[in-house]
């Protein structure tokens, strides 16, 4: 990757959009697990703009943990392999699971991670994505519980999200209308 590069990048959601949109789904998060004990949230990746306003949507008492899994160098396109880079630190035994991921592309990552929770037993398992892109879908069999937004098949930046680790930091959700 030439660093030197710029990428042309258009706003595609913009800050108040998503904010509004993490709002709602927070809101009918809360509301549906009100009643249960044990609420975790595992983040597939450090915790970024998504996942921070999540937890803080989420109006309950709950424990946070991060997984990192990766299955993309610096291309555009998921390798469909998924390495864990770094594992959960607590238990998710008998407990209410969300998962909170910043978007689902092939949905590899995803489907992988939750073979790995399943197989460690939480009572419910639940997935939440700011963005998902179902043309790109090669999982069967993945369901989604809470979607911010249901994007096109093209390449996002911004709100977390990075090309080759640039462009996290954009406050708004961006196509890069030049991806190599
Ligand atoms: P999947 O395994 O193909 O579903 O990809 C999941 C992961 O790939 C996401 O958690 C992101 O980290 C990354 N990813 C997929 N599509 C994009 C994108 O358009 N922009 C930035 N990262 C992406
Ligand atoms: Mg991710």
């Amino acid at each position: 990757m030439d660093y030197s590069k710029k990428h042309e990048i258009s706003v595609y959601l913009t800050e108040e959009q998503l904010n509004q949109r993490i709002a709602e789904i927070g809101a009918q998060i809360t509301e549906r697990f009100k009643r249960r004990v044990g609420l975790s949230g595992l983040y597939p990746e450090r915790i970024y703009l998504f996942h921070n306003r999540t937890c803080k949507a989420i109006a309950l008492p709950m424990t946070i943990d991060f997984i990192s899994a990766s299955s993309y160098g610096a291309q555009t396109h998921s390798s469909g392999v998924v390495n864990i880079k770094k594992d959960l630190e607590q238990s998710i035994e008998g407990e209410n699971v969300i998962v909170v991921e910043d978007i689902v592309d092939s949905g590899n990552t995803l489907s992988r991670l939750m073979q790995l929770f399943e197989s460690r037993n939480p009572k419910t398992l639940t997935i939440c994505t700011l963005l998902d892109k179902p043309d790109r879908r090669v999982v069967e069999n993945l369901q989604v519980d809470y979607t911010g937004f249901v994007i096109p098949d093209k390449f996002v930046v911004g709100f977390g999200l990075d090309y080759d680790q640039r462009y996290r930091n954009l406050p708004y959700i961006g196509f890069v209308e030049d991806a190599d």
